[in-house]
């Protein structure tokens, strides 16, 4: 073959897409090597041999006269032994080949793709969405290491450093790499089992953690997120971040106290209650560890880091810390920074060396889970003033943009999760999830968890016999308010409008107050009504504290985060006042970024540090203790709200007339002071 005149002015020439980098190699030099050279991402796990296959690269074929490159076949070598055996036991696609195995011939265009990008990226569904980069904490390293020579004695973990260091060049090994003793207890057993091959598992490239004979091609991580009502846990695998197994369970400590100040108080009436807390909910991170490492036919101790998430009382529980000083004022944390522990210390069954990291706590009412959310949906990084609100029994609430973020908790109480409803429950098969009601005739409509049509289309009869309409869920009690209000059948002061029996029999005396019959097994109560205003007056007014603070009067965006905001119909949320106005298509939901924000630390070193960074300076504010906050809760008692104009909304949906808004706070006032004494 003629050489290239490229290659005639000394070497060959490579450009790798799609990073754009491009160099000169002498003849023979190996794809990966050149790569490597010029910082381009590839990855290995065997240094090379031909065994992992994560170095994979396609050449692309062609005349690149914006290089003056003539990519063809003929200017890489043929498939080397290693590379065959690659193929016939593993199987290489079409076009790819093993970089580390084939060397350079002529000049080549060569495209990485992204699986073999050591940091590449996990795309999530939601355009706006942040991709996950991966950085990883930890990478397996295939070595091949010296024996031991008694001319020339050394100690075994020094000859595995020094293999490191010459068989790894440029991949950040440190010069001074240390090890934890377990790995020392079984390392000449490793050594000589694997016939002096073994794969290492360095963290943070400095760290020897993990030591297997031979070689190991995964290691893996879990994500754990600690509800007060449920636990669950995403097994990752660490090089590529795909999540292996999933799984859930109920938070055992629902026995103590179904919230989590009974929780608090349990471990005040019982000294020492913390300590069984602790135990079960440890207990039940082993149980789902087991779970996922059955789901993905791996074993517990493949597992070598975790990262948690929970409110600062889960938080607490799991690290074993009382949780006392966070059921009353001043609320203070133990700690607020990350922890940064062994799995071990925890009686956490993975990795004899495996690693706990529990992101910081941001306040005493806002937690680990908090700082989760906000290292997912990052309003840190954003121009636009965002409004992050976390529903669950307690409203977790983040405001801000790049240049400050404010975050307050606001008790909300178990309402939206479908508790102090007359007919509510947790959304589960036979739950009603969603409503409408004819302006016209006050006749509604309904869709039930479990069935595809709506009550009124054929089949659905068919469909719901199993299970019978059983009560109705968070989401299908803030449409059934908002479709009430927007048919008038609910005034804005929250009152259901006795007036409105004249227009149709669903709206039945109750006595001293209305009720409205969705189903024959579900009737909405004045009680009902109630309890949802003072949730979503909590939540707005929270909300509301944080605007003031901030200095300013709208939000660009809202996002909700957790399993209620991904059920309910932004539109109906907002009609309801749950929410400051904003322009609907900037409201959206996110399900479970706490989740998605753990498994950003779990895979991302940076995602660590930056999450450590944001929250030091993310401001608290202590709504307990803030005047205005009674003030913006009486005025969000109004539906949607008795002062506040709702001019983006009202573009989207013709909102009823509303009283004044003395009319309207007079009665909220009232509602307030009677909330008062009962409590
Ligand atoms: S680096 Fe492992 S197969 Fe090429």
């Amino acid at each position: 073959m003629a050489p290239s005149s490229t290659e005639a002015a000394g070497g060959t020439f490579v450009v790798f897409t799609p990073s754009g980098k491009r160099g000169r190699f002498p003849v023979g030099t190996p794809v990966l090597q050149a790569a490597r050279s010029l910082g381009v991402d590839i990855d290995s796990v065997c240094g090379g041999r031909g065994i992992c296959g994560r170095c994979q690269v396609e050449l692309s074929v062609g005349n690149f006269s914006k290089f003056q490159i003539d990519s063809q076949a003929g200017n890489l070598t043929e498939p080397a032994r290693n590379e065959l055996r690659y193929t016939e036991k593993r199987g290489l696609a079409s076009g790819r080949r093993l970089s580390c195995s084939t060397k350079l011939l002529g000049d080549v265009v060569i495209d990485v793709p992204e699986s073999s990008q050591v940091h590449r990226q996990i795309v999530r569904k939601r355009a706006e969405a942040r991709a996950i980069e991966i950085k990883p904490i930890h990478k397996l390293h295939y070595v091949e290491v010296r024996e031991p020579d008694m001319h020339d004695p050394s100690g075994d973990f020094r000859r595995l450093c020094e293999s490191l260091r010459e068989q790894w060049p440029n991949w950040g090994v440190a010069d001074d790499v240390s090890c934890d003793l377990p790995v020392l207890v079984s390392l000449q057993k490793a050594l000589r089992a694997g016939e002096w091959k073994v794969t290492v598992c360095l963290r943070e490239g400095r760290r020897v953690v993990g030591v297997w004979p031979g070689f190991r091609q995964n290691i893996y991580g879990l994500a754990v997120d600690i509800g007060s009502t449920t636990m669950s846990a995403h097994l990752c695998e660490l090089a590529t971040g795909e999540v292996v197994a999933s799984s859930g369970v109920m938070n055992p400590q629902i026995r103590f106290g179904e919230d989590l100040m009974s929780r608090v108080s349990y471990v005040m009436m019982n000294p020492g209650g913390e300590v069984e807390l602790t135990r079960v909910v440890r207990e039940s991170i082993n149980y789902l560890a087991g779970q996922v490492a059955d789901e993905a036919e791996i074993t517990r101790e493949d597992i070598i880091d975790l990262v948690f998430v929970g409110n600062p009382i889960m938080h607490h529980l799991m690290l074993g810390i009382d949780p006392t000083e966070l059921g009353g004022a001043p609320f203070a944390l133990t700690i607020d920074t990350a922890v940064n522990l062994r799995a071990e210390e925890l009686g956490l069954s993975l990795h004899p060396n495996a690693r706990v990291y529990g992101l910081p706590c941001i306040a005493g009412h806002v937690g680990a889970d908090t700082a989760a959310v906000i290292l997912s949906e990052a309003p840190h990084a954003q121009d636009a003033m965002t409004l992050i609100v976390d529903v669950g029994t307690n409203a977790e609430i983040v405001l801000g943009n790049r240049h400050r973020l404010l975050a307050a908790s606001s008790p909300t109480g178990p309402a939206f999760e479908g508790a102090q409803i007359s007919s509510g429950q947790r959304a589960a098969p036979g739950a009603i999830e969603r409503v409408r009601i004819d302006p016209v005739t006050l006749e509604p409509r309904f869709r039930v968890i479990g069935c595809e049509q709506w009550s009124d289309e054929d089949g659905f009869h068919d469909e719901v016999w199993r299970t019978g309409v059983t009560g109705i869920c968070g989401s299908g009690i803030i449409e059934v308010l908002a479709e009430m209000y927007l048919a008038g059948i609910l005034k804005a002061d929250g009152t259901i409008d006795g007036a409105a029996a004249a227009r149709s029999s669903r709206i039945e005396n109750d006595g001293r107050t209305f009720v409205y019959r969705l189903s024959p097994e579900v009737v909405i109560t004045q009680n009902d009504v109630r309890a949802i205003q003072l949730a979503k007056a909590a939540l707005y007014a929270g909300a509301r504290l944080l605007m003031d603070k901030m200095g300013v009067e709208t939000v660009e965006r809202v996002i909700l985060a957790g399993a209620f905001g991904s059920h309910i119909d932004v539109k109906y949320a907002m009609v309801l006042g749950l929410i400051p106005d904003c322009r609907l298509d900037k409201v959206w939901s996110v399900g479970n970024a706490a989740g998605t924000g753990a498994r950003m630390a779990l895979l991302n070193a940076d995602a660590r540090r930056e999450i450590e960074r944001v929250v030091r300076r993310v401001e608290k504010v202590e709504t307990a203790v803030e005047p205005r906050f009674q003030e913006h809760f009486v005025e969000a008692m109004a539906i949607p709200h008795a002062t506040a104009q709702y001019p983006n909304l009202s573009r989207e949906v013709t909102l009823p007339e509303r009283p004044s808004p003395e009319a309207l706070m007079g009665g909220a006032k009232g509602e307030g002071r009677r909330r008062r004494r009962r409590t």
